[in-house]
This record gives C-alpha cells, sequence and structure tokens, in this order.
C-alpha cells in the first residue's frame, strides 16, 4: 500500500533529513585509517543521538548494529565489527537510516579513505557516477505520476554509460512510516515500467554500482550483500519527496 505523507510528517521528515545530512557533513572526518567499523559506527550514532535521532535498524528483521558500513566489494548491509579495521584507499559507505520525530529517513554515502585526486581513475569513476546517478534519478522526478520506471531508466543510463555494474538484487523504496514501504524504486528499467508516485509519497533513491559485474552474495554472517567478482562497489541515496511538479530531497 502506498500512503502519502500529511504535511505534518513530512515537516518532520524534513527534521530528520536535515540530522542525516549534518551527520554525513561530520563522518568525512570520521572515517579514517586504522579505525575500526565498530568504533566508526558507535561514533556516528553518537552524533545521531545527540540530534535527537534513534537508529531505525537495530533489531531490523535481526539487524545487529546501529547503522550499515559496507568496505570495498561489500555493497550494502555491512555489520559493523571492532574487528574490521578501515585502511587507507579503502571505499567506505555508510548507510543511515533513522527514527526521528516518529518517522524515518534513509540516506547512504560512500567515502575514499584518502585524497579522491590521489585515488585510481576508476574509484574516482565509480563514486562520480553512482553519484551523478542518484542525481539522474531525482532529476528524473517530475511531480505527481512520475514512474518509477522514469526514475530506473535515468540511474541506469548514467551508470550504463560510465561501464558500471547495477546491482539488480537491491532497489530503493518507499520509506517514512518503517524503513521499507511500496513502491519498489529499481535502478534500472523503462520509463513506462513499474507504478505511478501520488504526491506526497516519500521515496529513498539509491543506486549501488560496481566496478564490475552486476551480481552479489551474502556472506555468511546474513546480511553483508558482497559483489560476487569481488569489484569495487559505491552507494548514495536520499530520500525524497514527490511533491506537485517535480522532488524535494530530505536528506541534504
Ligand atoms: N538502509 C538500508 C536501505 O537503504 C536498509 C538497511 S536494513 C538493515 O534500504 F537491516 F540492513 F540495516
Ligand atoms: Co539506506
Ligand atoms: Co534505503
Amino acid at each position: 500500500m502506498m500512503k502519502p505523507k500529511t504535511e505534518a510528517e513530512i515537516e518532520a521528515m524534513r527534521r530528520g533529513g536535515r540530522v542525516l545530512a549534518e551527520v554525513f557533513e561530520q563522518v568525512s572526518d570520521l572515517v579514517s585509517a586504522g579505525k575500526s567499523t565498530k568504533k566508526l559506527a558507535d561514533e556516528i550514532n553518537i552524533l545521531i543521538e545527540q540530534k535527537g535521532g534513534r537508529s531505525a535498524v537495530i533489531g531490523y528483521e535481526g539487524f545487529p548494529e546501529y547503522l550499515c558500513i559496507s568496505i570495498n566489494e561489500e555493497v550494502v548491509h555491512g555489520i559493523p565489527s571492532p574487528k574490521r579495521i578501515i585502511k587507507q584507499g579503502d571505499l567506505v559507505s555508510v548507510d543511515l537510516t533513522i527514527w526521528y520525530e516518529q518517522m524515518v529517513v534513509d540516506s547512504a554515502r560512500t567515502y575514499y579513505v584518502g585524497d579522491i585526486a590521489t585515488a585510481p581513475k576508476n574509484v574516482q569513476k565509480l563514486m562520480e557516477h553512482t553519484k551523478r546517478a542518484l542525481h539522474a534519478g531525482i532529476d528524473a522526478i517530475h511531480g505527481a505520476g512520475t514512474k518509477t520506471g522514469e526514475i530506473g531508466a535515468a540511474v541506469q543510463a548514467v551508470l550504463d554509460k560510465a561501464g558500471l555494474g547495477i546491482v539488480r538484487d537491491l532497489v530503493g523504496h518507499g520509506v517514512g512510516y518503517s524503513v521499507h514501504e511500496d513502491p519498489n524504486v529499481p535502478n534500472y528499467g523503462l520509463p513506462n515500467q513499474g507504478v505511478s508516485l501520488p504526491s506526497g509519497l516519500t521515496i529513498a533513491v539509491e543506486p549501488m554500482a560496481t566496478l564490475g559485474d552486476w551480481h552479489v552474495n551474502i556472506l555468511p554472517d546474513d546480511w553483508t550483500v558482497v559483489t560476487r567478482d569481488s569489484s569495487l562497489a559505491a552507494h548514495f541515496e536520499h530520500t525524497v519527496l514527490i511533491n506537485k511538479d517535480g522532488a524535494e530531497i530530505l536528506t541534504s
């Protein structure tokens, strides 16, 4: 069921989205070589709670931590661990999903550990085009009546042109009353496919791209999604509001 949010609910999601954007600004300074992903996650979670947010993923379908950190060939749903140490040159994807005033907002960014200008060219390409694909998907939203296929097609066009793999097993989604709501928002497809989005709907748009093939596996921890060919992956996500004639990014 797709239920548009009320104006009061949207206001709460704007405030929650602003919290996530502020936290992400600080995450870039916290991601550093030599630190464990558990330590990084705890530091981020403290920032979230200081700002009045609360993790929406701990306990979600049994997920054991406050947020997801996925490194290199890990695409999404990485579980923070005191044993996993971040190193120079890693690609660190941080996915934050929080409750704020009874509403959920969801956003992710990938960080390069080190000076991005010195990163291998293909890593720069992966980061840049995955982020660009996210914004192309959001820009394809022309308001109420936009089909999810229009978003998918716009995301796919950018990633295909860059020669990147598009992870297909995971998709964007409605968000707000809970972490995952209808509809699915695939990162591929044709403009006439999918469902028509009403004004007031809030969705997470979240391309996941790889330097290789699109196939993924799940690690024995039952959560971490990795590329089957071990190629590097990036993930950028915003929660957006469908309005009368466009979209509003709530998590920037
Ligand atoms: N934030 C994820 C998403 O974008 C959901 C994570 S669910 C978890 O859809 F349980 F893995 F944390
Ligand atoms: Co997310
Ligand atoms: Co999401």
